[in-house]
């Protein structure tokens, strides 16, 4: 088994993604912001940009992670999957995660979700078949005064989200697609 097959999955033994040269320059610039002997600080940077250049984290990417840092394979996988905002598959052109934790269940977090669903016409985990929206739930999103709350692709927050919103969100981000 090659140094670069080190880890299994279901399916058996998996190859590190290679890595170009220009995305071993952004990791260079990610672990350049940490003492030399603490590169693996910089691990979720580099599967934030390894997310970027893909769409998602597969498990080769982060077998490529692991190695570039010099972590266990598992180690990695571990950071992969604590935070929500790394895609374990590929995702739609619009990710849209509703929080139904406690405070926003209060007051129509779920409710919210289930609008989506019916809009969209896909269930929770979902990616609709033309690739443009996936929809999934997630945990507290840190602004529970402004519930219920959703994000769109990990960086816009949408706050108060009613009925009315909601419609004016989806209508607004198909008109997006068709431009
Ligand atoms: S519970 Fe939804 S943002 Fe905190």
């Amino acid at each position: 088994m090659s140094s670069a097959t080190v880890a299994a999955n279901k399916t058996g033994p998996i190859t590190a993604l290679p890595l170009s040269d220009a995305t071993r320059a952004r990791f260079a610039r990610e672990t350049a912001k940490y003492p030399a002997d603490q590169k693996q600080s910089a691990v979720m940077g580099c599967l934030a940009i390894l997310q970027q250049e893909q769409g998602w984290v597969s498990p080769e990417g982060e077998l490529a992670v692991a190695q570039y840092l010099d972590m266990p394979p598992m180690a990695v996988h571990e950071v992969a999957t604590f935070y929500n905002m790394y895609n374990q598959q590929p995702v739609g052109r619009y990710k849209i995660t509703v929080c139904t934790n406690l405070p926003c269940q209060l007051r129509g977090g779920a409710k919210a979700l289930q609008a989506l669903e019916q809009k969209l016409g896909i269930v929770d985990g979902e990616t609709t078949p033309d690739g443009r929206f996936t929809l999934q739930h997630c945990e507290c999103l840190g602004a529970c005064a402004d519930a219920p709350v959703l994000l769109v692709n990990d960086r816009a927050m949408c706050s108060f989200m009613d009925d009315q919103k909601l419609d004016e969100l989806v209508d607004g981000l198909k008109a997006e697609v068709r431009k």
